[in-house]
Parts: C-alpha cells; structure tokens; sequence
C-alpha cells in the first residue's frame, strides 16, 4: 500500500501546484556536438555540429517558455554557447560567456535552463570560447508572441531562419594561432548561407504568398547586404522589436545582427537569386541562395544583382531609418513605446573605444585598452559566491589613450542606473557591440569625435531597442 499512497500524495501535490500558478510551458533540448566533416566550399574541413547538423537546430519558442537544454561536449575542447540576445531575466548564470558559465569540459555534459521571458524576436546562438564559432555550432532561435498577443502584421505562409555570415577554409585551431602569431585574421574564403556555398540552398515559396525571413549575420567580422533579386522586402523586426514596416530593396546586417523581413512572392514566376555580399571590402565577397517558386521551371541564370559596396553614408543612413513602431505590441499587449525611455535622466555616461595592437606578440582587441583575460572561474560565480579575485574598476569607463595591457577588467554600474554608452572606433573596420543579456536604445551614430553637444541629435522617441549595434571606422561613433 506505501507505494501507492506516495503516489497519490505526489500526484495532489502537482494538481495543487498547477491550479495556483498556471507554469510557463517547458521545451527540452538535448544536443551532442561533434566535430564532423563538412564541404561549405567544396573542400572538407572539420566543422562543429550539433546532433549531427550544421548549421545546428533551430530553437522555436514562445514567450515565457521554458528551454532546458542538455549539451553533451563530444569535441576535444571545452565548450559553452552563448544565446545571443536572450535577456535571461532569471538567470544570467546560463549565459554561455567566460564570465558567467563554467565551459562543459570535453566528453561531460552541462544543462541550461533559460526562460525567453518577456521577449519576442530573432535571436541566434553560437560557440563563445576559441574561436569555434569559425567552425559552426551556431543556429537560430526563434521567440514567438503568445497566442492572444496581436503581432503587426498577417502570419507569414511560412517562416525561415536564414545565418549568413563569412567563412574561412582554415580551421578554428589555425586561425587562432594566426592571432597568437601576432597577425590579424586573413581575408575570409567566402560567405555561406545556412551553412552552404553558392546556390546551396533553396527557399521554396508559393506565387502570390508572403514569407518571414530571419536573418542573422553569425560570421567573425564582415558586415555583409542581403537583397533578393527582384523583391522588395518589409523590414518588421530587430532582435525583438517591432519596426516601422519600411520597404528596403536590400539590407546591412552587421555581425551579429538579427533582422526579420517580409517578403511576397509577387513577381514572375522563376527561380530568383537571394545574394549576400561583404560591405567595405575590396575585393567584394558575394554569394548566392534560390528563391525558388513552387510552379517554376526556370533555373537562376545570369549574374546576381549587384548591391551597396563600399558606400558608407547609404549603410548609415539606412540604419538611421530602422525606428521602432510606437503603436505595435511586443511580448506584451501594450505598445512597445509605452516606455518612454527619452523622458528618464542618464545617471551615468561610459566611453568606450576598441583599439587593436601586439601583447607579447600576439594579435590581442581591447576596450579602453584592456585586453579582457579569464579568470578560472566565472565572475559572476565569484561574486555570487562573494570569494572575490577581481576588481571592479579594473577597466576606466572612458578612454585612456594608452597602449593595450591584459586585465580581467569588470567595469561597475550601480542597480537602477540609467546609463548612456558612448562607443568609439578608431580601428578601419566596423566593430559590432553586443551588451549580453540586455537590450538598448540606439540613440545616434555619426561621424566625428563624440561631445556633450551630440545629444542634441539624439533620437529620444523611437529609437530600435536591441542587443547589437555596428560602430562605423575610423573616429564615427554611436550612442546607446
Ligand atoms: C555524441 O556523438 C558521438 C559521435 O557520434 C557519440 O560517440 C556519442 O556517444 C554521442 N553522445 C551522446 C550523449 O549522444
Ligand atoms: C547529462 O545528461 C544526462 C542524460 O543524458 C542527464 O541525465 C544529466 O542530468 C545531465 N547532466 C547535467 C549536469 O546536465
Ligand atoms: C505599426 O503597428 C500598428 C499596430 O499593429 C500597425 O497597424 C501599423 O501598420 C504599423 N505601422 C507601421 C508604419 O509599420
Ligand atoms: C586544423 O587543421 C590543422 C592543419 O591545418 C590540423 O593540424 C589541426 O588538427 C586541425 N584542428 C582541428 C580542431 O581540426
Ligand atoms: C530629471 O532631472 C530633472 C532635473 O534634475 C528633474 O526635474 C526631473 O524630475 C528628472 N526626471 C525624472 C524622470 O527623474
């Protein structure tokens, strides 16, 4: 009879339970990465993937649920993924960086428990230690609204995550020793598409339905367009906000960017081209994917439309028009610009400026001049566990103008600060800025050295609330 009568005890206990709170819905996710032989430029080369797929698997969610997600580590080296724009309100213990997350050491296994709560969007996650992101292991992650949540536009026919991002032939393990040999990275190999060359994937769509595009730029360094031939595209999202509903024959995605487009298959029906190319580059790097319409027979042909290359005032002046739609609800029903995010004083303003240079002979990125180095164990778990080993101030919040020395740098803002972050680029190529496990408000970016007078030309209204923003070359700057 004991056995029994436990039973029951348990089962009221979890009728109670659920009658109390109705729990957020819980997704499992249990992952093997491997390394594995993959062909994205027609020569093999050893790649990372996860249950045997590179790209690895889309996360589908919704709001609020619950991802609990077992990697095993079956490569040679410790691991972690990092979820790019997932705020983890709950528990920035998971967030896959050196800071917070112990790496899954080779052949163990380690589950993070995540919550999208609160968030709508287009995110992605990679591999954030030594450089395997060169070698895959990323995929996308989709966070879609609760059912009763209006979204500003009709459902899609259909939904498609689209990585693209530059590629080397050269494995994780040589490019690095091409930075620890004091070089910077070589110019890339090409640009992949989910994973595969030219024309290696096709996108299927039907005559007169209109499709949602997820693109995210998951390479190292290259900001890359994105058009298709012959289609306009409805810009509607930016890493979970929803945008004015601007028309855009072709789109910067900086690395790590996340955008959602609409696009209608209205126009004659044959295969058409989807093109990505590297922007500020010379040569320019292109490549191709179909957009193949279900009732065609007619094969892409011809060359690809061409696209903006070196033109910067065009990139610029796109990513100015990128706005948030004030009336649109996001993972809530009241409108995304309920919160009037202009209208609260800054209590802290930081200045931050990226520099590159030789530290003991290898190629070494700073901020403020500080080379970040890791400690053994993740500082958020020192903090938490109050055993100290760092110093919070170990990095200036504006620049010093000195030359680049390593630091476990950990910079210090107080709870409940509203901050203003003022990036600087002196370096002669675009840098992408991530704050992990939180969103901003772009509020300008412009050429010049930044001063108080900036301010001025602030958009305090409608700015885009994201996690990543390009920072232009050479003495332009943006404020978040
Ligand atoms: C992961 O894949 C490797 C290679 O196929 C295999 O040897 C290992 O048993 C797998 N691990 C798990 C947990 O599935
Ligand atoms: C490792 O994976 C096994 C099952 O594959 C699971 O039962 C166990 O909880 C996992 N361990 C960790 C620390 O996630
Ligand atoms: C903004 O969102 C509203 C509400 O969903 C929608 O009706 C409107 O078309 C959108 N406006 C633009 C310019 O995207
Ligand atoms: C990378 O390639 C080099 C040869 O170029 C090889 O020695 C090394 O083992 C490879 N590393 C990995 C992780 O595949
Ligand atoms: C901002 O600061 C001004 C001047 O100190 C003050 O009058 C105002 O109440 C503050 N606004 C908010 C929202 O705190």
């Amino acid at each position: 009879m004991l056995p029994l009568k436990f039973a029951i005890a348990v089962f009221l206990v979890v009728l109670i339970g659920n009658s109390i709170v109705a729990e957020d819905p819980y997704r499992y996710f249990d992952w093997n990465v491997t390394y594995g032989t993959i062909y994205p430029l027609g020569v093999p080369q050893q790649g990372i993937l996860i249950n045997g797929q590179f790209p690895g698997p889309d996360i589908n969610s919704v709001t609020n649920d619950n991802l609990v997600i077992n990697i095993h580590n079956s490569l040679d080296e410790p691991f972690l993924l990092s979820w790019n724009g997932v705020q983890n309100r709950r528990n920035s213990f998971v967030d896959g960086v050196y800071g917070t997350t112990c790496p899954i050491p080779p052949g163990r296994n380690n589950t993070f428990n995540l919550q999208v709560k609160d968030q709508i969007g287009s995110f992605y996650y990679f591999p954030s230690l030594a450089f395997h992101k060169a070698a895959g292991g990323f995929g996308g992650i989709r966070i879609l609204s609760r059912p009763r949540i209006p979204v500003p536009f009709p459902d899609p026919a259909n939904d498609y995550t689209i990585l693209i991002g530059d590629w080397y032939k050269k494995n994780h393990t040589d490019l690095k020793t091409i930075l620890d040999g004091g070089r910077k990275l070589p110019f890339p190999d090409g640009i992949l598409i989910n994973g595969r060359g030219p024309n290696g994937v096709t996108f299927t769509v039907d005559q007169g339905k209109t499709y949602r595009l997820r693109i995210s730029n998951v390479g190292l360094q290259n900001s890359l367009n994105f058009r298709v031939e012959g289609h306009k595209m409805t810009l509607v999202e930016v890493e979970g906000t929803h945008t004015l509903q601007t028309t855009y024959s072709s789109l910067d995605v900086h690395v790590g960017q996340s955008y959602s487009v609409l696009i209608t298959a209205n126009q004659e029906a044959k295969d058409h081209y989807i093109v990505v190319s590297s922007r500020f580059t010379t040569p320019v790097l292109t490549t191709t994917a179909v957009l193949h319409y279900s009732s065609s027979n007619t094969p892409v042909s011809g060359p690809p439309p061409g696209g903006p290359t070196i033109q910067i005032d065009w990139s610029l002046n796109q990513a100015r028009s990128i706005r948030t739609n004030l009336s649109a609800s996001g993972p809530r029903p009241n409108p995304q610009g309920s919160y009037h995010y202009g209208m609260i004083n800054t209590t802290k303003t930081i200045r931050l400026a990226s520099s590159a240079g030789q530290v003991n002979g290898k190629q070494r990125y700073a901020v403020n001049s500080v080379s970040f180095v890791p400690l053994d164990t993740p500082l958020k778990l020192l903090d938490y566990f109050k055993i100290g080993g760092f110093r919070v101030g170990s990095i200036q919040d504006s620049p010093t103008g000195g030359g680049i020395y390593q630091d476990t740098s950990v910079l210090g803002v107080d709870y409940r600060q509203f901050v203003e972050i003022i990036f600087e680029n002196n370096e002669d190529i675009v840098q992408s800025w991530h704050l992990d496990g939180y969103s901003f408000w772009v509020v300008g970016m412009d050429g010049g050295q930044w001063t108080q007078a900036s301010r001025d030309g602030y958009n305090l209204r409608d700015a885009v609330s994201r996690c990543t923003a390009q920072v232009r070359t050479k003495k332009r700057k943006n404020s978040i």
